[in-house]
């Protein structure tokens, strides 16, 4: 038996909300490997999600949506490599990978170790990977001795991951890849709350939070209630910022973001993403 930590074992809450998405009248993504991934456990997590705060498993449809658009524009643009930082049961580099494009996965050992299993059963080999903590180890020389190339642009997709990350290893793990790379964007969610010292503006946005966390199994240490930190600890630029619930009617969603009401709007607009490229 693989012995997956608490941060690791919500990649499958991710996967099982992914696996669900055909069952949507209006499917904003397909994603047929999700199921393999999904289980009943995963699928109980998914649901108490949905009572913490009912728009919640959607914002996940929101942002795999949002993450497949940023891989689409970027390849369009000339990116040739995607890293997936703690990209969990993200099949992003099966769905999308050519012979132009080069996929790479990053994430602990136990959960790679596993999806390799779980692919294996199916047939289908794991993208190179690098195996461990991505805040311990040597990221850019693991990717290097995997065939990467840090001249090439590149993307990164670091989806899902910010929130569980202690604060003050953020801005250094950005720093050694900003100097190990040489041109890269990459994109991320995150809370728009100061969660080390919680300070939430509502107790319903403390609550609904709160709740998200339980459902999870996970707390969520990190969030960036201002985004000019990373342009003033880092090389990066703030290329990209904005609400989930902002892409309703982009994804065609509109109404059904229109009829929450007023107050879970408001509690949406916490919940972001954001592109960081190099200059
Ligand atoms: C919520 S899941 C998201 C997975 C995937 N990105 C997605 O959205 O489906 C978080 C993932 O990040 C990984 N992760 C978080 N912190 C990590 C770290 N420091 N090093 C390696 N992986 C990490 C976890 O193991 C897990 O697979």
């Amino acid at each position: 038996m693989i012995d997956i930590n608490e941060i690791g074992a919500t990649a499958f809450v991710i996967a099982s909300i992914r696996a669900m998405e055909k069952e949507q009248p209006d499917p904003l993504f397909n994603d047929p490997y999700a199921e393999w991934f999904s289980n009943e456990r995963a699928l109980g997590a998914a649901r108490q999600l949905n009572e913490a705060f009912p728009p919640s498993t959607t914002m996940v449809r929101f942002r795999t949506r949002y993450f497949n658009r940023f891989i689409e524009r970027g390849i369009a643009a000339g990116a040739r490599q995607v890293v997936l930082m703690g990209g969990g049961f993200d099949m992003r580099g099966h769905l999308y990978g050519n012979p132009d494009v080069a996929f790479f996965e990053v994430d602990q050992k136990a959960v790679l170790e596993f999806k390799r299993f779980m692919l294996g059963r199916h047939g289908i080999e794991q993208l190179p990977s690098v195996l461990g903590n991505y805040l311990e180890v040597d990221v850019a020389t693991g990717l290097d001795e995997l065939g990467f190339d840090p001249a090439a642009p590149t993307l990164i997709v670091w989806e899902g991951n910010t929130m569980y990350l202690p604060t003050h290893l953020i801005m250094p793990f950005l720093n050694r890849l900003t100097g190990a790379m040489h041109t890269f964007r990459i994109a991320f969610d995150y809370f728009a709350v100061d969660l080390e010292n919680r300070e939430f503006e509502t107790d319903e946005d403390q609550r609904r939070l709160e709740g998200v966390e339980r459902a999870m199994g996970a707390s969520f240490p990190t969030g960036f209630a201002d985004l000019t930190v990373f342009e003033e600890e880092t090389p990066l630029r703030v290329a990209e910022d904005g609400s989930f619930a902002g892409l309703a009617e982009e994804f065609g969603q509109s109404d059904m973001v229109a009829d929450y009401p007023e107050d879970w709007r408001e509690t949406l607009k916490l919940y972001r993403y954001c592109v960081l490229e190099t200059r």
